[in-house]
C-alpha cells in the first residue's frame, strides 16, 4: 500500500479495482471524474467493462448512466461503449468508439455546456447519482482529497453521490498539491454569490475536495499515466489561420479596443487552437494571461518562455511528453497554473467580466455566421458543443477556426445554412479558415454573406456559395436574410448522395 493515503478510516477501504466494481449495480448512475483525457479513474471502469460484458454473456440486461467533467480516454469511454455498457451519456465525448454507440443508437447522448453539466445534475434532473468515482493525488489525514490532473465536475459529484469510490493514483504528481482551487461558495439561486474572480490568477476556495468519509465504500490504488492523444504537427493551413487570428489582435490593440498584453485568451480544443498558441510564443507579445478551459502544450511553452503570467483552467489536454513534463515539474508550473471546478473555469460571469478572447474550431459555418461545431451533415455526433458555447456566447471577442475544406476537398467549412446550429449569427464575431478572416462585428447578415464568401471560402466553393446567395436574393421570397428554402441544403446533399460538396 502506498503512503498516499494518510487517513487511517479511509486506508481501511482499499481493494481490488474488481471488488469495487462488484459493487456496482446495473442501472447505476456515475458521475466520474475526468476531462479531456486527465485525471478520470482507469481501473475501476475497466473493470466494471468486464463485469458488464459477463453479464451480458449471461443473458442479463446491464448498462450504466456515465456522467463526466468532459471526454475520457479508452480506459473509460472505449472500454464501457465497447462493452455496449452506457445507456446514458454526458456532458462531452471524443472517443471513437463511444461516438459510434451514440451514433448507432445503443447509447443515449446529451450534449450540455459544460458550465451547466454540475447544475443539472445536483437538481436532480437525471434522478439520484448513485456513485462518484474520482481519481485523487493523495488523501489527506482529515480525509480530503488532493485532485490530479483535472477538476471537471469532481465537487458536484462527490457532494451529490450516495456512495464514493477513489482511485488514488501514484502516476499523478504529488507536486500537484497546490494547483487546485475549489470553491465552496457556489449556492444554488437566489442565493448565488458574486464569483470574487476579478483576474484570472485569482484563489478564491481551497486546494482540496472534501467529503463525507462515510460514504467511501472503496478506494483503489493505481499506478497508470493520463492518456492524451498527441497534437497533430502544425501544418501551413493551422499556421496561417494562426497568422490571420495574431494580426487581428495586433490590429486591434493599434485601434485601441485592446490592450497591448491582449485580455485573457481561451483556447478551444483541436490542432488549430493548438496552432495559434504556437503562433503567439514566436510573437512579440507579454504578459499575456489565459482563462480557459484546458491546458494544452502550446500554453507550457509560453509559460517556459515567459510570455505567459498565469493559466486557469479545470483540465490537462497535454500530449504525453507533456504529461510527463508536467508530472516532473508540477512544483514550478503551480505558480502560474490554476486548476478550478468547470463551473467556474467556464462561468458566463467570469468569461464575461473578464472580456475574454475566445478561440474554437468548428465544423461548419454558414454564409450569415451561424456555426455548427457538432454533427457532421445535421445529423452524425462528433463530440459535442463542450465549453464552446460558454465561452463564445459571453467572449469579448468570439472567434472560430477551421480549415475550408474537410475530406481532402469533399467538404466546404462554408455552406448555404449550417445543418445543425451550436453558435448563432448573433455570438458570432470572427471567422477564419485558412484563406482568411471575415469581421463581422458591425455587418448586417448580407454584408455578413459576402464577407464570409470572399474571405473564407475555398476558391472551388465560392462560386457554388456566390451562386446560392445571388440567387436567394433575388427570389421575390427574399427578406432580411435571404435564403432559397428549396436549395439550402444543397452542398449536404450532394456529399451524402455523391461524396462530395461540389455540385456538378
Ligand atoms: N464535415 C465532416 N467532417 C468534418 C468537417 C465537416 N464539415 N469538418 C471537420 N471534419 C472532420 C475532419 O475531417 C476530422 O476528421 P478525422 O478525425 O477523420 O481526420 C475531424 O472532423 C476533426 O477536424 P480537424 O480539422 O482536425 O479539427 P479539430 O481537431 O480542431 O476539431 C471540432 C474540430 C469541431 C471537431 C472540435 O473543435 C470540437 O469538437 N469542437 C467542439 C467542442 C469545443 O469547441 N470545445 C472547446 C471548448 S473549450
Amino acid at each position: 500500500m502506498t503512503d498516499r493515503i494518510a487517513n487511517a478510516q479511509l486506508r481501511g477501504k482499499v481493494m481490488s479495482a474488481d471488488e469495487a466494481a462488484a459493487l456496482i449495480p446495473a442501472g447505476a448512475q456515475i458521475g466520474f471524474g475526468g476531462f479531456t483525457g486527465s485525471g478520470y479513474p482507469k481501473e475501476l471502469p475497466q473493470a466494471l467493462a468486464a463485469r458488464i460484458r459477463a453479464a451480458h454473456e449471461a443473458g442479463e440486461d446491464f448498462t450504466v448512466n456515465a456522467f463526466t467533467g468532459a471526454s475520457t480516454a479508452p480506459e473509460l469511454d472505449g472500454a464501457l461503449a465497447d462493452a455496449n455498457g452506457i445507456g446514458l451519456r454526458t456532458p462531452y465525448q471524443s472517443d471513437p468508439h463511444m461516438r459510434a454507440k451514440i451514433n448507432d443508437g445503443t447509447s443515449y447522448y446529451i450534449d450540455t455546456h459544460l458550465s451547466h453539466a454540475a447544475q443539472v445534475v445536483a437538481e436532480g434532473f437525471y434522478g439520484k447519482l448513485d456513485f462518484a468515482v474520482v481519481e485523487a493525488t493523495r488523501i489527506t489525514e482529515e480525509g480530503n482529497i488532493i485532485p490530479t490532473s483535472s477538476i471537471g465536475n469532481n465537487k458536484t459529484y462527490l457532494d451529490c453521490a450516495e456512495k464514493i469510490i477513489i482511485e488514488v493514483n501514484s502516476w499523478q504528481s504529488l507536486d500537484l498539491e497546490g494547483m487546485h482551487d475549489v470553491w465552496n461558495g457556489y449556492l444554488t439561486p437566489p442565493n448565488r454569490p458574486i464569483i470574487p474572480i476579478v483576474k484570472p490568477g485569482n484563489r478564491i476556495g481551497d486546494n482540496f475536495l472534501t467529503i463525507d468519509p462515510n460514504k467511501v465504500v472503496a478506494i483503489i490504488e493505481t499506478d497508470d499515466p493520463d492518456r492524451n492523444t498527441p497534437f497533430k504537427p502544425i501544418d501551413d493551413d493551422s499556421r496561417a489561420i494562426a497568422g490571420y487570428l495574431l494580426d487581428f489582435y495586433d490590429n486591434e490593440v493599434k485601434h485601441g479596443r485592446l490592450p497591448k498584453n491582449l485580455l485573457p485568451l481561451q483556447s478551444g480544443v483541436g490542432n488549430i487552437p493548438n496552432a495559434v498558441l504556437d503562433g503567439l510564443l514566436n510573437s512579440d507579445l507579454e504578459n499575456l494571461t489565459s482563462y480557459t478551459e484546458v491546458i494544452q502544450d502550446g500554453m507550457v511553452d509560453l509559460i517556459d518562455a515567459g510570455k505567459l503570467t498565469v493559466a486557469s483552467a479545470t483540465a490537462f489536454s497535454l500530449s504525453p511528453e507533456y504529461a510527463h513534463k508536467m508530472n516532473d515539474e508540477a512544483a514550478r508550473y503551480r505558480n502560474s497554473i490554476i486548476l478550478r471546478s468547470q463551473e467556474i473555469s467556464n462561468h458566463p460571469e467570469v468569461i464575461r467580466r473578464l472580456g475574454v478572447l475566445s478561440c474554437n474550431g468548428m465544423i461548419e459555418a454558414d454564409i450569415y455566421g451561424n456555426v455548427n461545431s457538432t454533427h457532421v451533415a445535421g445529423t452524425r455526433m462528433m463530440n459535442g458543443i463542450g465549453g464552446s458555447g460558454d465561452f463564445t456566447r459571453n467572449a469579448y471577442i468570439s472567434a472560430f477556426v477551421s480549415p475550408s475544406v474537410a475530406k481532402d476537398g469533399a467538404i466546404s467549412a462554408i455552406t448555404p445554412m449550417v445543418s445543425h446550429v451550436d453558435h448563432t449569427e448573433h455570438d458570432v464575431m470572427v471567422i477564419i479558415t485558412e484563406q482568411g478572416l471575415a469581421d463581422l462585428r458591425g455587418l448586417a447578415p448580407r454584408q455578413r454573406a459576402k464577407k464570409i464568401i470572399e474571405n473564407c471560402a475555398h476558391p472551388d466553393y465560392k462560386a457554388q456559395l456566390t451562386e446560392y446567395y445571388e440567387a436567394a436574393l433575388k427570389s421575390s421570397k427574399a427578406k432580411h436574410t435571404p435564403h432559397d428554402l428549396a436549395h439550402s441544403f444543397d452542398f449536404h446533399r450532394s456529399f451524402l448522395e455523391n461524396g462530395t460538396m461540389k455540385l456538378s
